[in-house]
């Protein structure tokens, strides 16, 4: 059923996931690959209403677990909607964010027990999961010095810096829970040595 490969980037603010993600499309549509670009919280009609109201700051007395589920719903709609049916048709499909996420910044960031995380992923996830996950990791102080230029802060970036530090140091537990599937990459570099990390990671699958 599934013929396309599902990439997943992931990181901290201001880690280059954007940037990367870009160029990383580039190199697929160079190999004759079709993608489909996505990201999270949102992707989706549905899933962009459930960001605009994750990521409000006025909504700043919103529960941990409301702010969980809300990105489960988010995702639950990307995956069956749109991962899923691209995927069965052959693309690929490349999301900016995915489950590893939640368990950084609703278990790291929130302190949310992780088992709990746990229990809901594999409600909605089942075995669903990404081919690769390419974790850009850098320092918070490089990637908020990266992002410190742009305007408004949403929501969660008006977190504090220990926040960031415990989000970013689940990512790091994870990629080293599961190192078949999460590559920890270095991104304090240039953005072409990242990328060019990257593009054998995705020549191997
Ligand atoms: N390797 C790099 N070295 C220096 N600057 C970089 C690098 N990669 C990206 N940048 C710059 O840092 C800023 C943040 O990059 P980008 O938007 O790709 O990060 P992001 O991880 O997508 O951030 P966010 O989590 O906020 O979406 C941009 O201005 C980008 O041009
Ligand atoms: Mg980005």
């Amino acid at each position: 059923m599934r013929k396309g490969k599902f990439i997943t980037v992931d990181g901290v603010e201001g880690a280059g996931k954007s940037t990367q993600i870009d160029l990383i499309c580039s190199y697929l549509h160079e190999k004759g690959i079709e993608v489909v670009r996505t990201r999270e919280p949102g992707g989706t009609e549905v899933g962009e209403k459930i960001r605009s109201v994750l990521l409000d700051v006025e909504n700043q007395e919103m529960h941990s677990d409301t702010e969980l589920m809300l990105m489960f719903s988010s995702r639950n709609e990307l995956i069956q909607n749109k991962i899923i049916p691209a995927l069965n048709e052959g693309f690929w499909v490349v999301s900016d964010r995915f489950t590893d996420a939640s368990f950084a910044y609703q278990g790291g960031g929130r302190m949310l027990d992780l088992n709990r995380i746990s229990e809901l992923a594999d409600w909605v996830l089942g075995d669903f999961k990404p081919d690769l996950t390419l974790l850009l990791d850098v320092s918070v102080e490089v990637g908020m010095q990266r992002i410190e230029a742009r305007a408004a802060k949403d929501r969660i970036e008006l977190e504090e810096r220990a926040f960031f530090e415990r989000v970013r140091s689940v990512f790091i537990s994870r990629s080293e829970a599961f190192p078949e599937r999460i590559k920890l990459i270095d991104a304090s570099g240039s953005v072409d040595d990242i990328q060019s990390k990257i593009r054998s990671l995705i020549d191997s699958l």
